[in-house]
């Protein structure tokens, strides 16, 4: 067995089932993803408590403005409710909050809310949640070129590390464990760059059921994997290096 961590210090979430999760309530989509909301919080903590660092999830993603635009209003107006429910809980409980996505095209009382969730909680510790919002892996990587090149960085300079650093999660390590809930096996352009190398865990659990079961069987999963990052097991190398 490679030896690793046995606890990622960077997991990312798709958090897919909102709709489903709804549906067989007979409740509206937006009933889902307020539950959503609720359950994102919750895996917040215990996350936190198992001792990972960095958790990253997909909230709103470059492509979901093609949903109905009622369901998309609902989702910005969500963000807006949970900041006002859950941002002095989350601030209390050492969480720093970081937003990534393209800021552009959300409005200036959403711009407002994401500073305020980001500044208030700048100092904190003890993990920090980046909240992926009007966010692609294709865009990521389109914003960092054209951020470097903006910078005056030519062809010969623009080595992996260096594009890395551009990149919206330039200051977290790239994620160990990527796990998508909701039964569907695809990243669906979340963070492309950097799950590289990522061990990915998909489960059926729709994401408003996501609790403490679902995160200890993901982190047992993660502990038994042999990570190699594209080398052989560590166990061969050592043999040929004796
Ligand atoms: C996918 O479920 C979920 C989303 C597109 C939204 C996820 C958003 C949240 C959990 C809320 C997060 C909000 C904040 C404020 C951070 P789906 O609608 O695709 O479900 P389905 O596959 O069952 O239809």
């Amino acid at each position: 067995m490679d030896r690793h961590s046995p606890i990622p210090r960077h997991v990312a979430v798709v958090m897919d089932g909102n709709g489903r999760w709804a549906k067989q309530r007979y409740m509206p989509r937006f009933f889902g993803h307020k539950a959503g909301v609720d359950a994102l919080v919750r895996a917040v903590d215990l996350f936190a408590e198992r001792g990972v660092e960095y958790l990253t999830v997909f909230a709103f993603s470059s492509e979901n403005w093609k949903r109905p635009s009622d369901e998309v209003s609902g989702l910005m107006g969500l963000v807006l409710v949970a900041v006002s429910k859950y941002l002095r809980r989350l601030a209390t409980d050492g969480v720093r909050i970081r937003i990534i996505g393209d800021r552009d095209a959300v409005t200036d009382k959403l711009r407002a809310a994401w500073e305020e969730a980001e500044s208030s909680t700048v100092h904190n510790t003890r993990i920090t949640l980046s909240v992926a919002f009007n966010y692609g892996g294709r865009w990521d990587v389109v914003q960092a070129c054209r951020r470097a090149m903006a910078d005056g960085l030519g062809p010969t300079e623009l080595t992996e590390d260096v594009l890395s650093r551009y990149t919206a999660l330039a200051f977290a390590p790239d994620p160990d464990l990527f796990i998508r809930t909701g039964g569907e096996m695809r990243i669906s352009n979340f963070l492309l760059w950097q799950a590289a190398y990522s061990e990915l865990f998909f489960t059926e659990c729709l994401w408003p059921d996501f609790g403490a079961t679902e995160v200890d069987a993901a982190l047992a999963t993660y502990a038994r994997r042999e990570r190699r990052f594209g080398g052989i097991p560590a166990r061969e190398a050592a043999a040929a290096a004796r």
